[in-house]
């Protein structure tokens, strides 16, 4: 059955969502309250980098199934509402800012005065929806007709429009005590994927908002067991991709999220591990978490270690040393820099005073509004140019399957140090390069 369905927040996460609530056959409003990105929305234009989204969004804008607003009055009658606004970091804290999500609750709930289910998707700190529901009830007019149940998203950047059509499992938080008409409503909105047999959990509010940072925590910490492996290897000579096969194969460990390299970042991975120590403080068991805290610290080491291994490559004079970086988003096919390694990394560099010259064939837009001052080229040839060291910061395809004799003509030293592992490193050494890995041929 179709349903009218509203998304506040039309960032990467609300963006995403709506369009795919349109292909599932829902009729969509989304509500933001930057009215540039809602101008743009609204023309059938992501005013961000996702692939396969722009696509989904311009055909639904034009069947007009899919619409967009600033006006939230406009979304009030629907009967589903979503909020897939943002949790950045506090600045200066590790806590999570609940403004946006406390705002969309003070703005939407007076305007419910027919009955409706709220679903949040949010990441936020275990609490947050019990206390968001009470607060729904009182300010709704209809009062208790208007839910609230918990539905995180497990969304990747790159594959988001994939993991909304087809993610690996649902998981609804209701109201023990309270249960209304949340999981019946949350079945029609995804009957089309739960007619696949995806799996479906129903469960508290407080155990859907631990699924979602348990989920980042869990894979936070399996990159930065890595990373510290790749640390151990470093100082004896072992490989740690070969290692990271081996262990891999066995099933209980598994391979992926096993990559070593610069590290995790991004809008969620980095908040979320940091507000899940700081709400388990509050909570009075800061000890439960306190392990986060060393796998934020492994992941920061390891920018520390590429600028050293630079520095190394230089000639030990950072000053004036031509480093070419390649790569400025978290990850490749996104052009997501927030928190990213990658422009940290370049960051680093540039202010240590080597001459850095960046290329992202996504990201440069986004990374040239935090470093204003580093020199953002159109093209990788353009960043290679007369280089002494080239540092691979973001596995994007274009550096992964760059020719190795083709880039030695452009360089002045063919140094190269591959902060992803995602070169094939025979193929460098055997043209002639100096290559340098994470944790491997150091
Ligand atoms: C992450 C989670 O993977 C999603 O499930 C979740 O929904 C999302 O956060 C969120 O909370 O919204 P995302 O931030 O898009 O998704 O990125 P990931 O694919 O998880 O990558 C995070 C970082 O880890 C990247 O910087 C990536 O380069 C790094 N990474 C990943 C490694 O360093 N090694 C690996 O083996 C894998």
């Amino acid at each position: 059955m179709s349903l009218t369905v509203s998304v506040f927040g039309t960032g990467y996460l609300g963006a995403t969502h709506a369009a795919g609530m349109a292909e599932l056959g829902h009729t969509v409003i989304g509500v933001d309250v930057d009215e540039a990105k809602i101008e743009r929305l609204a023309r059938g234009e992501v005013p961000f980098y996702e692939p396969g989204l722009p696509e989904l969004l311009r055909k639904h804008v034009d069947s007009g199934r899919l619409r967009f607003t600033t006006d939230a009055s406009e979304a009030a009658q629907a009967d589903v509402h979503f909020i897939g606004v943002g949790t950045p970091q506090k600045k200066g804290e590790n806590a999570a800012d609940m403004r946006f999500v406390d705002a969309v609750i003070d703005t939407l709930a007076p305007l419910l005065t027919r009955p409706a289910v709220i679903f949040g998707k949010s990441t936020v700190p275990v609490g947050t929806a019990a206390r968001l529901a009470a607060k729904v009830r009182e300010l709704a007019p209809v009062g208790d007709q208007a839910e609230l149940a918990w539905n995180p998203e497990f969304l990747r950047e790159g594959f988001a429009v994939e993991d909304t059509l087809r993610p690996d499992r649902l998981v609804l938080g209701v109201e023990k005590g309270r249960e209304g008409r949340a999981e019946a409503v949350a079945r029609e909105v995804y009957a089309e994927i739960l007619g696949r047999g995806t799996p479906f959990l129903v469960t508290d509010l407080a155990t859907a908002e631990l699924v979602k940072v348990s989920a980042n925590a869990f894979l936070a910490t399996k990159i930065s067991f890595i990373n510290a492996i790749a640390e151990i290897c470093e100082v004896t000579g072992a490989d740690v991709a070969q290692l990271a096969d081996a262990i891999g194969y066995d099933e209980r460990i598994g391979r992926k999220f096993l990559g070593a390299g610069l590290g995790f970042g991004g809008g969620c991975l980095p908040k979320d591990i940091r507000a899940f120590q700081a709400r388990a403080g509050e909570l009075g068991v800061g000890d439960a978490l306190s392990f986060l805290r060393e796998v934020d610290e492994i992941n920061l080491r390891r920018r520390e270690h590429v600028v050293n291994l630079v520095e190394t490559c230089a000639g030990g004079q950072m000053k004036g040393a031509k480093v070419a970086v390649l790569g400025a988003a978290f990850k490749p096919n996104s052009d997501d820099v927030r928190d990213s390694p990658a422009l940290d990394a370049a960051g680093r560099l540039h202010l240590a005073g080597a001459d850095v010259k960046v290329y992202d064939p996504q990201a440069r837009h986004n990374a040239e509004a935090v470093w204003p001052t580093i020199p953002f080229k159109d093209s990788m040839a353009e960043a290679l140019e007369g280089a002494d060291v080239v540092l691979v910061a973001t596995e994007w395809q274009e550096f992964r399957e760059a020719d190795p004799a083709a880039v030695a003509g452009l360089v002045a030293s063919p140094k190269i140090i591959d902060g992803r592992n995602c070169l094939p490193a025979e193929k460098w050494i055997e043209a002639g390069w100096e290559y340098h890995g994470l944790g491997r041929f150091a």
